[in-house]
C-alpha cells in the first residue's frame, strides 16, 4: 500500500509518501517528507496570519506534492489512497489540502482519508519505532494543544487529560514575545535555555485547587478512586509570572505583549530567564505524563507534537523512562513538527481498518479525534 500524505492545518505546507513494509514489528515505512514552511512569512508579524497562510498554501501545494513524489520515486497512479488533515487547525488553511486531495482522490479514483491532526501526531511514534508496548500514555504537546491520550490498542485514542489554558508550545511562543526573542519561540527559547542557569530564577509551578479540577471537562478520563481527572496542565500562570518577573526589572508590557525598556535585559539574564521557565514547563509535563502512566497502567510513553523536539524535555523524559523501566519513545525531529508523514501513517492506519472517508467531508477548526 502507497498512501500520498497531505498537511496543511496551519503555517507549513506538507506532502509525503509512506508505504507499508510487511514487517509487523515496524509496519510503515517513510519514502518521501517533504515540508515547506511559512515561517519566513509569518515572523514579520510575530505570528501567523490565517489569510497569509491560507495563500500560501495555494501558491506551494502543487509544487510540494510533486517533490514528495518524484522523491519517493512513486507516480501518481501507483498511489493507492491520499489522507489529508481535516482539522483541527486554521480553516482557510485546512481547505485547501482537504479540496487538493479530494481532487487527487476523484480524479485517480482512489479513496481519500480524513485524518485528525492529533490522531498524525500520536502515530509519529509508530511511525518512528513501530509497534511500542501497549497501552501507552501519549502526550502531544504543540503550539495548538498540551493533550495526554491513553492508546489501549493501536489506532484507539482515549483522551485523559489537557491543558485547562494555554499549550506549552503557545506559553514557549508568548514567552519568547515577551523576551524579543522572535517568532516561533520554542527553538530560541531551547537554544538560550542551554546557555543560562535554571535556578537562578525561579517560576512558580502550575496549581490546581480543588474547585478547578471539579470544574474540568467531562470527557476527560478520570482516577477511579479519586474521581479527578487523570493529568491536567497550565501554563498561562507562567507566561504572567514572566511578565511580572520583567515589569520588577523595569520593562513595560501592553496587552499584545508588546514590550518597552529604557535599558534592555542583559543578554545573561534573558538566558536565566529561558532556562528557568524551560525547567518549569518540562518538570510539568514529565510529572504529570508519568504520574498519569502509572495510574493508567501503560507499558510506555510517548511524546509527540513540534514541543517534543525540546532538546531538555527529550532528555529528562527518556532517562526518567530508564530510571523507572517505563520506556519512552519520541520521533526523530523531522516527525515531531507539523509533517504529512504521520498524516499518511494515521490514514493507513484508518485505510487498514477498512476506513475512508466520503467526497463530502469538510474542514473543521474543531474536530473531536473519533
Ligand atoms: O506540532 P507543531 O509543529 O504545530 C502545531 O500543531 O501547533 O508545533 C509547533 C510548536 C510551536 O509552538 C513551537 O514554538 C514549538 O512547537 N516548538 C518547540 C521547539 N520546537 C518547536 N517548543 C520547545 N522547544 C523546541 N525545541
Ligand atoms: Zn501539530
Amino acid at each position: 500500500m502507497i498512501v500520498l500524505g497531505i498537511e496543511t492545518s496551519c503555517d507549513e505546507t506538507a506532502a509525503a509518501v509512506v508505504s507499508t513494509s510487511g514487517d509487523p514489528a515496524r509496519p510503515w515505512r517513510v519514502d518521501s517528507n517533504i515540508v515547506a514552511s511559512q515561517v519566513e512569512i509569518h515572523r514579520e508579524w510575530g505570528g501567523v496570519v490565517p489569510e497569509i497562510a491560507s495563500r500560501q498554501h495555494v501558491r506551494d501545494i502543487c509544487g510540494v506534492v510533486d517533490r514528495a513524489l518524484a522523491e519517493a520515486g512513486v507516480s501518481w497512479s501507483a498511489v493507492d489512497a491520499i489522507a489529508v488533515t481535516q482539522g483541527p487547525g486554521l480553516v482557510g488553511s485546512l481547505l485547501v489540502g482537504v479540496s487538493f486531495a479530494k481532487a487527487a482522490a476523484m480524479a485517480l479514483d482512489r479513496p481519500v482519508i480524513a485524518v485528525h491532526h492529533l490522531a498524525g501526531h500520536i502515530e509519529s511514534i509508530v511511525l518512528e519505532h513501530g509497534a511500542i508496548p501497549w497501552p501507552a500514555a501519549i502526550l502531544v504537546v504543540s503550539g495548538g494543544h498540551t493533550s495526554l491520550y491513553l492508546v489501549e490498542e493501536p489506532g484507539r485514542y482515549q483522551l485523559v487529560g489537557r491543558t485547562r489554558d494555554d499549550a506549552a508550545g503557545e506559553a514557549y511562543d508568548k514567552v519568547a514575545r515577551l523576551l524579543g526573542l522572535g517568532y516561533p519561540g520554542g527553538p530560541l527559547i531551547d537554544r538560550r535555555a542551554k546557555l543560562g542557569r535554571d535556578d537562578a530564577i525561579r517560576l512558580p509551578r502550575p496549581k490546581f485547587t480543588h474547585r478547578d479540577r471539579n470544574a474540568a471537562p467531562a470527557d476527560l478520563g478520570h482516577d477511579a478512586i479519586t474521581g479527578r481527572p487523570v493529568a491536567e496542565f497550565s501554563f498561562s500562570g507562567l507566561k504572567t509570572a514572566v511578565i511580572r518577573l520583567l515589569e520588577e526589572r523595569g520593562v513595560r508590557v501592553t496587552q499584545g505583549l508588546g514590550v518597552t525598556s529604557a535599558t534592555p535585559l542583559p543578554d545573561e539574564t534573558i538566558n536565566d530567564i529561558c532556562a528557568g521557565f524551560q525547567r518549569v514547563v518540562v518538570e510539568a509535563l514529565v510529572d504529570q505524563t508519568f504520574q498519569a502512566a502509572r495510574t493508567l497502567g501503560a507499558r510506555s510513553i510517548g511524546i509527540a507534537g513540534g514541543v517534543s523536539a525540546n532538546s531538555r524535555l527529550r532528555q529528562d523524559a527518556v532517562e526518567r523512562g530508564h530510571r523507572e523501566g517505563l520506556p519512552v519513545f519520541v520521533p526523530r525531529l523531522a516527525l515531531s513538527t507539523d509533517n504529512a508523514a504521520m498524516i499518511a501513517a494515521a490514514g493507513l492506519r484508518k485505510l487498514q481498518r477498512g476506513e475512508s472517508s466520503p467526497l463530502d467531508f469538510n474542514a473543521a477548526a474543531t474536530l473531536g479525534i473519533d
